[in-house]
């Protein structure tokens, strides 16, 4: 095709194509082999049974638009929570929470802080409101509040903390969130992304409601994909003041929620045993992963979520590539984070008894080789 008629053709706004894509895990494994995803992060004991009936119920009634705002699952949300209503809205998953949030406080020539080794999706939605990504080194794989603060300057609009953070799993004491806040102009939004608050068994850790309650400008966000099993469903939320919500409702769409996400996002939240359940089995076998990769000699990130990061030697024959394709051949599917600065580890969901057992035994065997 002949390059020099380019111009002849719609040109995507400034910054669109810097953005490097967000690329999904894996999810197929070779022909005659189990597939075991262990590559996004979602719950090996899948969703609640009753999330599942309630979506089959409502999937009875797809002729008719959903209710628009979302108000049961908001009320769920609600109840179990113990937040005022009206300060919840639900998204298409929290990515759309993300986005949005994006598209109302940045432009070009604002800048969006993110850590180094935070979520891509960070750096997508900055950069696809024609604003700059700012990067705030972290140290040892943490958080670093001072970085971040440091990185403030006057065309600083948003700053993104995911708490705890994906891949590293490690999470940012909640004194720390707070002197973040304290530390930040009044005018920029603190986005607290906590799609893994359910996971955090830690007396210092906060998802953020009561920092979102007494200021203007924090938002929390959640998300059903994870401790509640339904990223297929694709629901998030997020709890904010009433002027970020009324901003947040004029650039939406107006049924960003199916009918049968809602109904099955309230059959789930309602399912704490689930829930519960879900945290048990995370409890159990992320300890266990993180000693027996430890005995094998990788060093694994000390997590509080449902996934781990494990570094591999940078020389030689057993690099993170080569590990992702020994346990790719036999249907274990890690993640690749050389993306998120990460070239030499894997990132690997906490999984089923037997993925995880698998996974510990296919590493003894590939490490051996
Ligand atoms: C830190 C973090 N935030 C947000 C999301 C997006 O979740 P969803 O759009 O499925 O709600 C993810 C998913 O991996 C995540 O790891």
């Amino acid at each position: 095709m002949d390059k020099s008629a380019n111009h002849a053709r719609p040109q995507p706004r400034a910054g669109i194509m810097d953005i490097e894509a967000y690329v999904p895990g894996k999810s197929a494994a070779p022909a005659g082999v189990t597939l075991h995803k262990l590559s996004s992060n979602e719950n090996p004991l899948g969703p609640s049974p009753k999330a599942v009936e309630a979506a089959r119920e409502a999937a009875a009634n797809l002729a008719l638009y959903p209710d628009g705002s979302a108000r049961r699952l908001r009320q769920a949300i609600a109840d179990v929570h113990g937040l005022n209503v009206g300060n919840i809205m639900c998204f298409n998953g929290s990515d759309e929470a993300l986005a949005l949030l994006s598209r109302i406080y940045l432009g070009p020539g604002d800048e969006g802080i993110h850590t180094e080794h935070g979520f891509l999706a960070y750096p997508i939605y900055i950069r696809a409101n024609g604003a700059t990504p700012v990067v705030a080194k972290e140290r040892q794989e943490r958080v670093d509040v001072d970085a971040i603060l440091a990185a403030v300057t006057p065309r600083t609009k948003m700053v993104f903390l995911a708490n705890p953070n994906n891949p590293t799993g490690t999470y940012v004491p909640f004194e720390e969130v707070r002197r973040l806040h304290a530390g930040l102009p009044r005018t920029v939004l603190l986005v607290l992304d906590a799609a893994y608050a359910e996971f955090v068994r830690r007396n210092d850790y906060e998802a953020g409601v009561e920092l979102v309650a007494a200021n203007e400008n924090v938002v929390m966000t959640r998300t059903f994909s994870k401790v509640h099993g339904l990223g297929g469903a694709r629901i998030g939320w997020c709890y904010a003041p009433a002027h970020v919500v009324d901003a947040l409702e004029r650039v939406r769409d107006p049924f960003n929620v199916t009918s049968t996400a809602i109904e099955a996002g309230v059959a789930a939240m309602h399912d704490r045993a689930h829930v519960e359940r879900s945290v048990a089995h995370n409890e159990t076998w992320l300890p266990w992963l993180s000693d027996e990769l430890t005995k094998l000699g990788l060093r694994v990130t000390p997590s509080v979520c449902n996934f781990i990061l494990v570094h591999f030697p940078e020389e030689g024959r057993h690099s993170a590539p080569a590990a992702d394709d020994y346990l790719g051949a036999r249907g274990y599917i890690l993640r690749r984070v050389a993306g998120y600065g990460f070239p030499n580890a894997l990132r690997m969901t906490v999984g089923t008894e037997e993925a995880n057992r698998g996974v510990v035994a296919a590493l003894t065997e590939f490490l051996k080789s």
